[in-house]
Protein backbone atom coordinates (compact mmCIF):
# COMPACT_ATOMS: atom_id res chain seq x y z
CA UNK A 1 0.00 0.00 0.00
CA UNK A 2 1.00 3.74 -0.78
CA UNK A 3 0.23 6.88 0.84
CA UNK A 4 0.54 10.50 -0.48
CA UNK A 5 0.23 12.65 2.35
CA UNK A 6 -0.20 16.93 2.54
CA UNK A 7 1.07 18.65 5.25
CA UNK A 8 -0.38 22.33 5.64
CA UNK A 9 -1.47 23.53 8.89
CA UNK A 10 0.70 26.82 8.85
CA UNK A 11 3.97 27.77 7.22
CA UNK A 12 5.22 24.63 5.80
CA UNK A 13 4.13 22.69 2.89
CA UNK A 14 4.77 19.27 2.47
CA UNK A 15 4.44 16.21 0.54
CA UNK A 16 5.05 13.23 1.23
CA UNK A 17 4.99 9.32 0.16
CA UNK A 18 5.15 6.48 2.16
CA UNK A 19 4.76 2.56 1.84
CA UNK A 20 3.09 0.75 4.52
CA UNK A 21 6.39 -0.73 5.45
CA UNK A 22 6.84 2.78 6.89
CA UNK A 23 9.48 3.45 3.93
CA UNK A 24 9.93 7.53 3.13
CA UNK A 25 9.57 7.16 -0.83
CA UNK A 26 9.62 10.88 -0.84
CA UNK A 27 9.27 14.11 1.47
CA UNK A 28 9.24 17.58 -0.56
CA UNK A 29 9.15 20.20 1.79
CA UNK A 30 8.74 23.93 1.04
CA UNK A 31 8.24 26.84 3.55
CA UNK A 32 6.80 30.62 3.71
CA UNK A 33 9.31 33.11 4.81
CA UNK A 34 7.54 36.34 5.71
CA UNK A 35 9.15 39.26 4.14
CA UNK A 36 8.40 41.22 7.67
CA UNK A 37 6.97 40.25 10.68
CA UNK A 38 5.10 36.94 11.72
CA UNK A 39 3.13 34.51 9.56
CA UNK A 40 0.19 36.10 7.78
CA UNK A 41 -2.12 33.18 7.33
CA UNK A 42 -3.35 34.49 4.15
CA UNK A 43 0.03 34.29 1.97
CA UNK A 44 1.07 31.43 3.80
CA UNK A 45 -2.29 29.92 1.80
CA UNK A 46 -1.10 31.44 -1.16
CA UNK A 47 2.46 30.17 -0.98
CA UNK A 48 0.96 26.58 -0.66
CA UNK A 49 -1.25 26.83 -3.43
CA UNK A 50 1.39 27.83 -5.80
CA UNK A 51 3.72 25.22 -4.53
CA UNK A 52 1.42 22.13 -4.08
CA UNK A 53 0.99 20.44 -7.50
CA UNK A 54 4.90 20.86 -8.37
CA UNK A 55 5.59 19.61 -5.18
CA UNK A 56 3.31 16.32 -5.73
CA UNK A 57 4.79 15.86 -9.28
CA UNK A 58 8.40 16.32 -8.06
CA UNK A 59 7.38 13.74 -4.93
CA UNK A 60 6.01 11.64 -7.33
CA UNK A 61 8.79 11.77 -9.82
CA UNK A 62 11.25 11.06 -6.68
CA UNK A 63 9.51 8.09 -5.96
CA UNK A 64 9.58 6.56 -8.69
CA UNK A 65 5.70 5.93 -8.83
CA UNK A 66 2.70 6.07 -11.16
CA UNK A 67 -0.55 7.98 -10.30
CA UNK A 68 -2.64 4.47 -10.38
CA UNK A 69 0.14 3.27 -7.50
CA UNK A 70 -1.73 5.65 -5.11
CA UNK A 71 -4.00 4.17 -2.74
CA UNK A 72 -4.81 6.98 -0.61
CA UNK A 73 -4.42 10.50 -0.18
CA UNK A 74 -3.87 12.26 3.08
CA UNK A 75 -3.73 15.54 4.60
CA UNK A 76 -3.69 18.16 7.49
CA UNK A 77 -7.00 18.47 8.73
CA UNK A 78 -5.90 20.59 11.82
CA UNK A 79 -5.03 22.19 14.39
CA UNK A 80 -3.32 25.15 12.13
CA UNK A 81 -4.56 28.40 10.07
CA UNK A 82 -7.43 27.86 8.39
CA UNK A 83 -6.55 29.37 5.14
CA UNK A 84 -3.91 26.86 5.54
CA UNK A 85 -5.80 23.67 5.96
CA UNK A 86 -8.56 24.66 3.63
CA UNK A 87 -6.17 25.11 0.80
CA UNK A 88 -4.56 21.81 1.34
CA UNK A 89 -7.43 20.20 1.76
CA UNK A 90 -8.93 21.57 -1.20
CA UNK A 91 -5.99 19.94 -2.50
CA UNK A 92 -6.11 17.14 -1.30
CA UNK A 93 -9.57 16.32 -2.27
CA UNK A 94 -9.11 17.02 -6.01
CA UNK A 95 -6.71 14.32 -5.59
CA UNK A 96 -8.53 11.86 -4.02
CA UNK A 97 -11.33 12.28 -6.76
CA UNK A 98 -9.47 12.53 -9.39
CA UNK A 99 -7.70 9.61 -8.71
CA UNK A 100 -10.15 7.81 -7.07
CA UNK A 101 -8.67 6.32 -3.82
CA UNK A 102 -9.78 7.09 -0.33
CA UNK A 103 -8.91 10.31 1.64
CA UNK A 104 -7.83 10.51 5.07
CA UNK A 105 -7.88 13.69 6.83
CA UNK A 106 -5.25 13.59 9.89
CA UNK A 107 -4.72 15.41 13.17
CA UNK A 108 -0.97 16.82 13.09
CA UNK A 109 -0.10 16.35 16.46
CA UNK A 110 -0.92 12.70 16.25
CA UNK A 111 1.24 12.68 13.10
CA UNK A 112 4.35 13.40 14.90
CA UNK A 113 3.73 10.91 17.29
CA UNK A 114 3.16 8.28 14.57
CA UNK A 115 5.89 9.17 12.54
CA UNK A 116 8.00 8.83 15.51
CA UNK A 117 6.52 5.22 16.42
CA UNK A 118 7.96 4.08 13.14
CA UNK A 119 11.26 5.85 12.43
CA UNK A 120 12.49 5.52 15.72
CA UNK A 121 12.61 2.63 18.05
CA UNK A 122 10.02 4.18 20.83
CA UNK A 123 7.33 1.96 20.46
CA UNK A 124 5.10 3.55 23.49
CA UNK A 125 6.39 7.12 23.87
CA UNK A 126 5.21 10.31 25.91
CA UNK A 127 5.72 12.40 22.74
CA UNK A 128 7.04 16.48 23.75
CA UNK A 129 5.63 18.30 21.08
CA UNK A 130 7.51 21.50 20.77
CA UNK A 131 6.76 23.81 17.70
CA UNK A 132 5.94 27.23 16.57
CA UNK A 133 2.07 26.74 16.60
CA UNK A 134 2.07 23.83 19.02
CA UNK A 135 3.39 22.92 23.03
CA UNK A 136 1.75 19.64 24.38
CA UNK A 137 2.63 16.61 26.48
CA UNK A 138 0.93 13.61 24.93
CA UNK A 139 0.47 9.97 25.57
CA UNK A 140 -1.69 6.51 24.77
CA UNK A 141 -4.19 5.81 27.07
CA UNK A 142 -7.42 4.31 26.98
CA UNK A 143 -7.69 4.17 23.20
CA UNK A 144 -6.93 8.22 22.81
CA UNK A 145 -3.89 10.05 22.30
CA UNK A 146 -4.70 12.07 25.68
CA UNK A 147 -2.98 15.57 26.35
CA UNK A 148 -1.19 15.68 29.74
CA UNK A 149 -0.38 19.21 29.53
CA UNK A 150 0.15 21.68 27.14
CA UNK A 151 0.44 25.98 26.92
CA UNK A 152 -1.92 27.71 28.54
CA UNK A 153 -0.89 30.91 25.94
CA UNK A 154 0.95 30.55 22.84
CA UNK A 155 3.37 27.96 21.55
CA UNK A 156 7.07 27.93 23.31
CA UNK A 157 8.57 28.75 19.32
CA UNK A 158 6.04 31.52 18.25
CA UNK A 159 7.20 32.86 21.89
CA UNK A 160 11.09 32.54 20.64
CA UNK A 161 9.75 33.99 16.92
CA UNK A 162 8.36 37.35 19.06
CA UNK A 163 11.01 37.22 21.56
CA UNK A 164 13.38 36.87 18.41
CA UNK A 165 11.90 39.89 16.79
CA UNK A 166 12.01 42.31 19.42
CA UNK A 167 15.60 41.73 20.01
CA UNK A 168 16.76 42.19 16.46
CA UNK A 169 16.88 38.62 15.74
CA UNK A 170 14.95 38.37 12.73
CA UNK A 171 12.06 36.03 12.07
CA UNK A 172 12.81 32.56 12.53
CA UNK A 173 14.43 33.22 15.43
CA UNK A 174 15.28 29.47 17.45
CA UNK A 175 18.54 28.33 15.99
CA UNK A 176 19.76 32.37 16.57
CA UNK A 177 18.48 32.32 19.98
CA UNK A 178 20.38 28.76 20.71
CA UNK A 179 23.35 30.10 19.30
CA UNK A 180 23.40 33.38 21.42
CA UNK A 181 22.82 31.23 24.32
CA UNK A 182 26.15 29.24 23.96
CA UNK A 183 27.99 32.49 25.24
CA UNK A 184 24.96 32.91 28.11
CA UNK A 185 26.25 32.30 31.44
CA UNK A 186 24.11 34.44 33.76
CA UNK A 187 20.36 33.01 34.89
CA UNK A 188 18.31 35.82 34.67
CA UNK A 189 14.95 35.85 37.08
CA UNK A 190 12.17 34.91 34.87
CA UNK A 191 8.39 33.68 35.86
CA UNK A 192 8.45 29.95 35.98
CA UNK A 193 5.70 29.13 34.51
CA UNK A 194 3.86 25.46 35.29
CA UNK A 195 0.62 25.24 36.55
CA UNK A 196 -0.77 22.10 37.46
CA UNK A 197 0.60 20.46 34.19
CA UNK A 198 0.28 23.49 31.64
CA UNK A 199 2.46 26.05 30.67
CA UNK A 200 2.42 29.85 29.87
CA UNK A 201 5.17 31.40 27.80
CA UNK A 202 4.21 34.67 26.66
CA UNK A 203 4.80 36.50 30.57
CA UNK A 204 8.00 35.10 30.30
CA UNK A 205 9.15 37.36 26.83
CA UNK A 206 7.75 40.08 28.28
CA UNK A 207 10.35 39.37 31.49
CA UNK A 208 12.83 38.67 29.37
CA UNK A 209 11.94 42.26 27.30
CA UNK A 210 12.08 43.95 30.66
CA UNK A 211 15.78 42.45 31.05
CA UNK A 212 16.93 43.58 27.65
CA UNK A 213 15.70 47.10 28.26
CA UNK A 214 17.69 47.16 31.51
CA UNK A 215 20.81 46.43 29.82
CA UNK A 216 21.15 42.85 30.31
CA UNK A 217 22.91 40.80 27.38
CA UNK A 218 21.32 39.17 24.91
CA UNK A 219 23.52 36.08 25.37
CA UNK A 220 22.21 35.96 29.06
CA UNK A 221 18.42 36.57 28.00
CA UNK A 222 18.49 33.74 25.70
CA UNK A 223 20.67 31.76 28.03
CA UNK A 224 18.02 32.04 30.66
CA UNK A 225 14.77 31.96 28.26
CA UNK A 226 16.21 28.24 27.11
CA UNK A 227 16.78 27.37 30.68
CA UNK A 228 13.73 28.24 32.47
CA UNK A 229 11.37 27.20 29.32
CA UNK A 230 13.62 23.97 28.54
CA UNK A 231 12.81 22.95 32.31
CA UNK A 232 9.42 23.96 31.88
CA UNK A 233 8.77 21.51 29.43
CA UNK A 234 11.11 18.68 30.62
CA UNK A 235 9.40 18.78 34.18
CA UNK A 236 5.49 18.45 32.33
CA UNK A 237 7.02 15.49 30.17
CA UNK A 238 8.51 14.14 33.27
CA UNK A 239 5.56 14.64 35.48
CA UNK A 240 3.37 12.49 32.50
CA UNK A 241 6.10 9.63 32.07
CA UNK A 242 5.63 9.39 35.71
CA UNK A 243 1.55 9.11 35.36
CA UNK A 244 1.34 6.88 32.85
CA UNK A 245 4.22 4.97 34.23
CA UNK A 246 6.06 5.22 30.04
CA UNK A 247 9.40 4.21 29.85
CA UNK A 248 10.41 6.27 26.37
CA UNK A 249 10.18 9.97 25.70
CA UNK A 250 9.75 11.40 22.30
CA UNK A 251 10.33 14.49 20.72
CA UNK A 252 8.73 16.25 18.31
CA UNK A 253 8.25 19.66 16.66
CA UNK A 254 10.65 22.38 15.21
CA UNK A 255 11.69 23.37 19.05
CA UNK A 256 13.14 19.82 19.53
CA UNK A 257 16.13 20.69 17.30
CA UNK A 258 17.33 22.49 20.02
CA UNK A 259 20.10 20.51 21.22
CA UNK A 260 19.82 22.00 24.31
CA UNK A 261 16.52 20.83 24.76
CA UNK A 262 17.75 17.52 23.91
CA UNK A 263 20.19 17.48 26.40
CA UNK A 264 18.08 18.20 29.18
CA UNK A 265 15.26 15.58 27.77
CA UNK A 266 18.31 12.93 27.31
CA UNK A 267 19.49 13.75 31.57
CA UNK A 268 15.95 13.89 32.61
CA UNK A 269 15.15 10.38 30.70
CA UNK A 270 18.13 8.83 31.78
CA UNK A 271 17.54 9.90 35.52
CA UNK A 272 14.36 8.37 35.80
CA UNK A 273 15.85 4.67 33.83
CA UNK A 274 13.81 5.69 30.29
CA UNK A 275 14.84 5.93 26.93
CA UNK A 276 14.52 9.44 24.50
CA UNK A 277 13.96 9.46 21.08
CA UNK A 278 14.34 12.40 18.53
CA UNK A 279 13.36 11.36 14.97
CA UNK A 280 15.27 12.70 12.05
CA UNK A 281 15.67 16.90 11.44
CA UNK A 282 13.12 16.83 8.40
CA UNK A 283 10.19 14.34 10.22
CA UNK A 284 10.45 16.84 13.61
CA UNK A 285 9.57 19.52 11.44
CA UNK A 286 6.00 19.82 9.61
CA UNK A 287 6.19 17.56 6.65
CA UNK A 288 4.15 15.49 4.69
CA UNK A 289 5.50 12.00 5.50
CA UNK A 290 4.16 12.28 9.24
CA UNK A 291 0.71 13.01 7.71
CA UNK A 292 1.18 10.16 5.29
CA UNK A 293 2.41 7.87 7.46
CA UNK A 294 -0.40 8.22 9.98
CA UNK A 295 -3.38 8.59 7.50
CA UNK A 296 -2.40 5.11 5.98
CA UNK A 297 -2.11 3.22 9.74
CA UNK A 298 -5.59 4.79 10.15
CA UNK A 299 -6.90 3.94 6.38
CA UNK A 300 -5.48 -0.15 7.01
CA UNK A 301 -7.19 0.10 10.62
CA UNK A 302 -10.87 0.65 8.85
CA UNK A 303 -11.28 4.51 9.05
CA UNK A 304 -13.00 6.12 6.32
CA UNK A 305 -13.77 9.38 4.90
CA UNK A 306 -16.64 10.86 2.83
CA UNK A 307 -15.74 14.49 1.13
CA UNK A 308 -17.81 15.73 4.05
CA UNK A 309 -16.30 13.99 6.92
CA UNK A 310 -12.61 16.26 5.41
CA UNK A 311 -14.01 19.43 6.76
CA UNK A 312 -10.85 21.10 8.34
CA UNK A 313 -10.52 22.30 11.96
CA UNK A 314 -8.59 24.76 13.10
CA UNK A 315 -8.61 23.71 16.53
CA UNK A 316 -8.77 19.42 15.83
CA UNK A 317 -7.90 18.09 19.69
CA UNK A 318 -5.72 15.71 20.06
CA UNK A 319 -8.02 13.42 22.51
CA UNK A 320 -10.68 13.42 19.95
CA UNK A 321 -9.36 10.63 17.75
CA UNK A 322 -10.50 7.45 18.30
CA UNK A 323 -7.34 5.44 18.19
CA UNK A 324 -8.41 2.50 16.08
CA UNK A 325 -4.79 1.13 15.06
CA UNK A 326 -3.53 0.49 18.42
FE1 LIG B 1 3.95 20.40 13.83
Amino acid sequence: MIALGIEGTAHTCGVGIVDDQGNILANEIKMYKPATGGIHPREAANHHAENLVPMVKQAMEKAGLKYDQIDVVCFSQGPGLGPCLRTVATGARALALSLKVPIVGVNHCISHLEIGRIKTPAKDPVLLYASGGNTQVIAYANGKYRIFGETLDIGIGNMFDKLGREIGLGYYAGPKIEKAALEGNKLLDLPYSVKGMDMAFSGIMTAALNHRNKGERLEDICFSVQETCFAMLCEVTERAMAHVEKSEVLLGGGVVQNKRLQMMAEHMAKERGAKMFVPDRTLCMDNGAMIAWTGLVMHRSGIKMTVKDTMIDQRFRTDEVDVTWR
